[in-house]
């Protein structure tokens, strides 16, 4: 049976200001593409054509960023949910375009190593009701938590507990039939007013469906604050392949180094694994491993590492080297020519800014 997406591209991005001010936290770039076209690409890939994707405030941005799905091998349909009321929510309000059948289910601002082809595949030959994915991790209480019992099936499931009595999380992938749906509408809100998709699976527990659980080995990353953004970043980078199409003159590249066609890197030290996307200028610089820069940014006599630099802001004339940085679209880092010697700042609301 024909498996369908919903990926879920809603949310207000709050751990991720200022740049969430502005933008979708979904199509913040990791190595120089949004977060969510991984998850688009990682479900084309496991076969599944037909993908809902649910929108909040940022709708727009996003539809105007995926279309109609063409470019991704899939067709994208947009479900707008009413507020932000929790992942159960969503999965009810997209009641309508799933129907009948599976659906992989799939947080916009979730990346995974190994994609979910494997387990497609594996909940499409098998007979479980829901299937769910989970990672140890050193932080449980960050996310929803579960306890498997002795033979290896879901004991119990508990959204952001106090007290994890596991430290397995909930990875941001879920696979369903929809029988979730009955879950779903049996739920309270949580203590943060949300319907919680992790209640909704306890409820499939209890009512003695199968929950299967996966415990993922590649690296997973739920890219909500700057420092998960940063490693996001450093983890896609560390799987690229150089492919240097765009104009570089008497520049030193070395290890795994993309450079889009219409890129300029000129008299640049450029040490891999990174990312200079196309229109971008890179001048009299240079630029250390796991730096991202997006479309007509520019870096001139500075240093950079380890730091990413979205589309069309320039860091120029730093004598610092700039680095594990987020640095939004549109800024101007420039070096001050006052005879005083102070530093001079326009930032914007919920900035961070570290100065030496
Ligand atoms: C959500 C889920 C949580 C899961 C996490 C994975 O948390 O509620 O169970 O572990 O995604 O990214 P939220 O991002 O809503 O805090």
């Amino acid at each position: 049976m024909e498996v369908k997406g919903l990926i879920l591209s809603g949310g207000a991005g709050t751990r991720l200001r200022p740049i969430t001010h502005t933008r979708a936290k979904q199509l913040v770039p990791v190595a120089g593409k949004p977060v969510l076209f991984y998850g688009i690409e990682a479900m084309a890939a496991a076969g599944i054509r037909e993908i809902g994707i649910i929108t909040g405030d940022t709708s727009a941005e996003i539809e105007a960023a995926v279309g109609d799905g063409a470019a991704f091998g899939v067709k994208a349909t947009y479900i707008p949910q009413s507020a932000p009321l929790g992942l159960a929510h969503a999965v009810l309000t997209a009641e309508a375009f799933l129907g009948d059948s599976p659906f992989c289910m799939y947080l916009g601002d979730n990346l995974l190593r190994d994609g979910v082809a494997g387990f497609v595949d594996r909940f499409r030959e098998g007979s479980a009701d829901a299937m769910i994915l989970l990672q140890h991790v050193p932080n449980p209480s960050e996310y929803g938590v579960a306890e498997l019992a002795d033979d290896g099936s879901v004991h119990r499931l508990v959204e952001k507990p106090k007290e994890p009595r596991s430290d397995l999380a909930l990875v941001g992938v879920y696979l369903f039939t929809p029988a979730v749906f009955e879950a779903a509408k049996a739920l309270e809100p949580s203590w943060r007013g949300e319907l919680e998709i992790t209640d909704a699976i306890q409820g499939m527990v209890d009512r003695g469906l199968r929950v299967e659980p996966h415990v993922v080995t590649g690296w997973w990353k739920d890219t909500g604050q700057l420092a998960d953004m940063l490693e996001a970043n450093r983890l896609v980078l560390d799987a690229i392949d150089p492919d240097v199409q765009g104009t570089v003159v008497d520049s030193k590249i070395e290890g795994r180094v993309v450079i889009q066609a219409g890129a300029t890197v000129e008299r640049c030290h450029i040490r891999g694994p990174v990312v200079i996307c196309a229109g971008a200028t890179v001048r009299d610089a240079y630029i250390g491993p796991y730096s991202a820069i997006s479309e007509d940014a520019h870096v001139e006599r500075a240093e950079m590492e380890h730091a990413i630099l979205l589309e069309r802001s320039s860091i120029i004339g730093i004598d610092t080297r700039i680095e594990d940085s987020l640095i939004g679209a549109d800024c101007r880092i420039t070096r001050s020519d006052a005879i005083r010697s102070a530093n001079r700042l326009l930032v914007g609301d919920g900035s961070r800014i570290e100065i030496l």
